[in-house]
């Protein structure tokens, strides 16, 4: 079995390469790049895979059993047809399966719901196709939190709109776990899992992180208006906005929900606490 992976220069990407390569041997595993070089480094086979070109993946596909396709991170209109040169494809190509990593959100009321409505209809068009298929919707990863931190420790605080809403984090180890397995168990065809963690609030993730990284971090809440604001300063319009859109979904228990991920992987998901200890290593 010939399994692919496209963005497999990101983070998410490389991650679920490792896996596949322990699983099933390198020679057996394609990596799919926009930049190919980004990617020599994992060892295994890089074809040319660039969203917005889908005569890449006309050829990028051929020969390939399964595919992941990581979701792409242009404005929403944008990524529906990227996605969809993928789909279609690997349609073409005869690829017997396809992955999906969507996303957990609230599709009406955020500044987020665009994305999110994004990957519901990617969601569709791969239930719609005559593929095979798994879609998992990725909670929120830890990973930036931690690359906050030391704002977070210069602050003193952690500071968003969530409120006493509370968020069930993953992180990249833990999802390309989950993938590893949805590409290469049938069991898990035509499933949609919801691979997150067990939800915690933002008092709580400021005790854990103090706990290990023996920081004195406190949760000060803001109105999501204000939080919006401050984060478009930083961050711009559109990130900006996203941004504050998440934490309005936490606030309002969109990522307080139950995880599939034990269905996916035959594991509980790993604890936050668990999750900080391992990044510290
Ligand atoms: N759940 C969360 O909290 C969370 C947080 C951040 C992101 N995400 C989502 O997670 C996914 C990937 O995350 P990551 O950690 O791997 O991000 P990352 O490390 O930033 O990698 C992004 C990847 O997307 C690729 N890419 C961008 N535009 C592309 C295009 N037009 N065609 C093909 N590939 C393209 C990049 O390729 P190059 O190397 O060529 O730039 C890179 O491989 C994305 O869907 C993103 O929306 C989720």
């Amino acid at each position: 079995m010939k399994v692919a992976v496209t963005s497999a220069s990101g983070q998410l990407g490389q991650a679920i390469v490792k896996n596949l390569i322990k699983e099933i041997g390198k020679q057996n595993v394609v990596g799919i790049a926009r930049t190919p070089e980004k990617a020599k480094h994992l060892g295994v086979e890089i074809r040319k895979g660039d969203y917005n070109n889908r005569s890449d993946f006309n050829d990028s596909l051929q020969g390939i059993d399964a595919v992941l396709l990581i979701s792409g991170m242009d404005e929403p209109q944008k990524r529906i047809e990227q996605h969809r040169n993928v789909i279609s494809a690997a349609q073409q190509n005869g690829v017997s399966k396809i992955v999906y990593t969507s996303i957990v959100g609230d599709e009406f009321h955020t500044a987020f719901s665009p994305i999110v409505q994004s990957n519901r209809q990617t969601e569709k068009d791969i239930q719609n196709s005559n593929m095979q298929w798994v879609i998992g919707r990725n909670g929120i990863y830890i990973e930036p939190d931690l690359e906050y931190l030391d704002t977070y420790i210069k602050d003193g605080e952690i500071r968003n709109c969530a409120a006493q809403g509370k968020c069930g984090y993953t992180s990249r180890t833990e999802l390309a776990h989950a993938y590893t397995h949805m590409l290469l168990d049938e069991k898990h065809n035509n499933y949609i899992y919801n691979l997150l963690g067990t939800a915690i609030s933002q008092q709580e993730l400021a005790t854990l992180m103090n706990q290990v990284y023996k920081t004195q971090l406190v949760f000060n809440s803001m109105s999501v208006e204000d939080y919006a604001v401050e984060r478009k300063q930083e961050l711009g319009e559109f990130i900006g906005g996203v941004i504050a859109g998440i934490y309005e979904g936490i606030r309002n228990g969109v990522y307080d929900i139950p995880s599939d991920y034990e269905q996916a992987t035959g594991r509980a998901h790993k604890s936050t606490m668990e999750l900080l200890q391992h990044f510290k290593r």
